[in-house]
């Protein structure tokens, strides 16, 4: 049985990092307020020359680098992203342009902070179906454009960044001890459209926007739609939680992350946080914290690792990997 091995990751940062406490001359908050509710510290903040493009292509480099690869090797590009550089035509196809690549095809994708998981489990798709051999699968935001820097309840959680990984068609025995993706599981519900989302865009305003979020409503589903996904693909995999090596979830909030992890009965010393760094980096966190847990060496060859994500629309996934 084909499998979708993860070859080779990387990711992307800004160099600019803008702390809790920079934001107390901008709106009324505290570095208090903002690590007790949500456990970030600081962020990074793309200066004028870094856009979603230029990010998304230094976390491919990297990716493709660890990978052992080159543009020439790469079949397509899935880039999840809800911060194109423009409307059309895709930032993917930028991202293709700059790494120098005129074979294949590259798309983006939209699923807000579930944007990788989903990106990840299409890839896989094409790579079963016999699409493509190898993908490259990045997630790259820079939200600080879409923020309202004067609302208080929003401009203080998110943050700009990329992160990538290299999808390879590999032959499996079709067991869960098999490298690659074992299981994945995506949602959505869009009755919860108006609970996050963006206030423009090309069909309705003309304008690009500013993101409006009901932050407690987010809160109150997010926990039991991520336990949900969760257990549908520990149940495809025949799976436990003691199973799991590693949790890599969307770094949106601390206490969602401990509260999920709890729910599900995973330690917390297998958990994966970013969020106190980076912020809530929409599709790029997963492969942002996927990129620094293999980078110092946590997560190695053969571990069962686990990836969630949950946002805008209301979506939301699980992806099972064995690394
Ligand atoms: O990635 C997509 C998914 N997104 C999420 O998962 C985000 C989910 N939501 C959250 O993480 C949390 O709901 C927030 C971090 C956004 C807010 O935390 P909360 O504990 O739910 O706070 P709250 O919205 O209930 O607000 C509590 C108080 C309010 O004041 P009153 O009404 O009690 O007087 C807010 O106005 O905190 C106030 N507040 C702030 N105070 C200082 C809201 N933002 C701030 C702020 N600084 N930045």
């Amino acid at each position: 049985m084909m499998r979708s091995v993860v070859r080779g990751v990387g990711s992307a940062l800004p160099s600019r990092v803008m702390r809790n406490a920079d934001f107390e001359g901008i709106v009324d908050t505290s570095d208090e307020w903002i690590v007790q509710r949500t456990g970030i510290r600081e962020r990074r903040i793309a200066s004028d020359a870094e856009t979603t493009a230029s990010l998304g292509e230094a976390a491919a480099r990297a990716a493709l680098a660890s990978a052992e690869l080159t543009p020439d090797d790469i079949d397509a590009i899935v880039l999840a992203t809800s911060t194109p550089n423009n409307t059309f035509p895709a930032t993917a196809v930028e991202i293709q342009e700059r790494l120098g690549m005129h074979h294949g095809f590259a798309f983006d994708m939209q699923a807000v902070c579930s944007g990788f998981v989903y990106a990840l489990t299409v890839a896989d798709l094409h790579i079963l179906a016999g699409k493509a051999r190898r993908v490259l699968v990045i997630g790259a935001e820079t939200f600080s454009r879409i923020l309202d820097w004067t609302d208080r309840t929003t401009c203080v959680l998110f943050g700009d960044g990329a992160g990538a990984v290299v999808l390879e068609g590999q032959e499996g025995a079709g067991t869960t001890t098999d490298r690659g993706i074992i299981a994945s599981s995506l949602r959505s519900d869009g009755s919860h459209k108006e609970k996050l989302y963006v206030d423009g865009g090309p069909s309705t305003t003309g304008t690009v926007g500013h993101l409006r979020m009901e932050g407690r409503e987010v809160f109150k589903h997010a926990v039991a739609m991520i336990t949900d996904v969760i257990e549908d693909v520990f149940a495809q995999a025949g799976v436990t939680a003691a199973d799991i090596d590693w949790f890599v979830p969307h770094q949106a909030n601390k206490r969602i992350i401990d509260a999920s992890a709890r729910k599900l009965g995973i330690a917390e010393e297998k958990v994966v946080i970013t969020v106190d760094r980076h912020g809530n980096t929409s599709a790029a966190s997963v492969p942002l914290a996927l990129a620094e847990a293999v980078g110092d060496g946590r997560i190695k060859k053969g571990d069962l690792v686990l990836l969630e994500a949950m946002g805008g629309g209301f979506t939301w996934g699980a992806v099972l990997v064995r690394w």
